[in-house]
């Protein structure tokens, strides 16, 4: 099941193994992607989906060093060149959309920008800067309800950057502490204006930002990736959590999203989310569904399939470090082990260079 094609919106994807968005920092200074991006993704275009790293729909956004942004003309045309190469062998592939919010440093950002979050809060983290190391993170400025639909406006006219780039689609990163999860969660938003104080004007923003792409873009271009229960960035349960969730898929099946990306980051410490929650997320739902989180080979992938638990799969690290994935999923071969040192340093090493199986 894992190796039959799946019809997502208008694109037939070749297979149901999805590349989980990865961070890994080989952009410019800028923000620019490079000729080693294509390279990498290329390589890994057998997948039925590639998603994109998260890239900054806004120069605001683009608060990590090194990571792309999709907000400007020379972005579109490097990225151009990532498209073509992965449609060139056949794969698909969407832009993660990733505003940092107030998981950013000035330092990581272009001129003329700023921190910015759902509440004036510092992420009680530090941050990594090319310039200084590590650094503690800025106190964020919060946006008000007029600056909010600026912020709308500009993931729209991303999410167009990103069909102009070439990209089958965009994903919207409302996962893992960033922007949109910085609105949707309760123990960061504690605003009292229309959106916080309420589970409702908590999603807010999150479904005015999918309202506003699938105008610009289609919604069968447009996926969202969750991470309810997910502490990374410092976010964590909150009470009434599971039933915010469920009414917030609700919403965004109604809007005819093309696929609902649930992170489930226990495989990587978190906690567990409770047991019943996936399964009532993907019914509320009620459209495609993509399951991530600790999946390494493939009968654990195929069983999910065969459970009716998820219609695709995601791989991250295991598709980080094996470029013929899907090759090594379908006569079960050992996969290389991913190579944490350099996830987030520049250049090729432990990024174009892992191996793949000679036979
Ligand atoms: C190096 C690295 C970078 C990541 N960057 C992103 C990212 O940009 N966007 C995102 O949604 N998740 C990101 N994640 C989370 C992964 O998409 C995935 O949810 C996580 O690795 C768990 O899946 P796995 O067990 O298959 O690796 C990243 C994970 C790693 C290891």
């Amino acid at each position: 099941m894992l190796f039959e094609p799946y019809q997502l919106g208008r694109i037939t994807l070749r297979n149901r193994v999805v590349m989980s968005p990865l961070t890994r920092n080989r952009s410019t200074a800028a923000h620019l992607p490079t000729p080693i991006m294509t390279t990498y993704y290329a390589q890994r275009a057998s997948v039925g989906l590639i998603i994109t790293e998260g890239t900054a729909p806004s120069a605001d956004g683009a608060g990590y060093a090194r990571i792309p942004g999709l907000y400007s003309p020379e972005q579109v045309d490097e990225w151009r060149n990532v498209t073509t190469a992965v449609h060139a062998a056949g794969g698909a592939i969407f832009a993660q959309l990733m505003h940092t919010g107030r998981a950013s440093h000035m330092a990581n950002m272009p001129p003329d920008t700023r921190v910015v979050s759902s509440a004036a809060v510092a992420l009680p983290e530090p941050m990594f800067t090319d310039a200084d190391g590590m650094q503690p993170a800025p106190v964020p400025h919060a946006l008000t309800e007029p600056e909010i639909a600026v912020v709308v406006r500009e993931y729209a006219t991303s999410a167009t950057h990103a069909i102009a780039a070439g990209f089958d689609g965009i994903e919207l990163h409302a996962a893992n502490g960033y922007l949109i999860e910085q609105f949707l969660n309760a123990n960061l938003n504690t605003r009292v204006d229309g959106y916080g104080g309420s589970a409702a004007n908590r999603n807010r923003f999150l479904l005015e930002v999918t309202k506003a792409v699938i105008d610009a873009i289609g919604a069968d271009r447009v996926g969202v990736r969750i991470s309810p229960h997910g502490v990374f960035n410092t976010m964590g349960a909150f009470d009434g959590v599971d039933e915010q969730f469920i009414s917030l898929v609700t919403a965004l099946g109604q809007h005819g999203v093309a696929y609902l990306h649930l992170v489930n980051h226990a495989s990587m410490g978190a906690p567990a989310m409770p047991e019943a929650l996936p399964g009532q997320l993907k019914t509320a739902f009620g459209g495609t569904f993509i399951a991530s989180g600790g999946f390494t080979g493939r009968a654990q992938a195929e069983a999910v399939l065969m459970a009716g638990s998820a219609d695709l799969v995601a791989f991250g690290r295991a598709a980080l470090a094996n470029p013929d994935l899907v090759q090594r999923l379908r006569t079960d071969a050992p996969m290389n082990a991913p190579d944490m040192a350099t996830f987030y340093t520049p250049g090729e090493k432990g990024y174009t260079d892992y191996p793949v199986l000679t036979v």
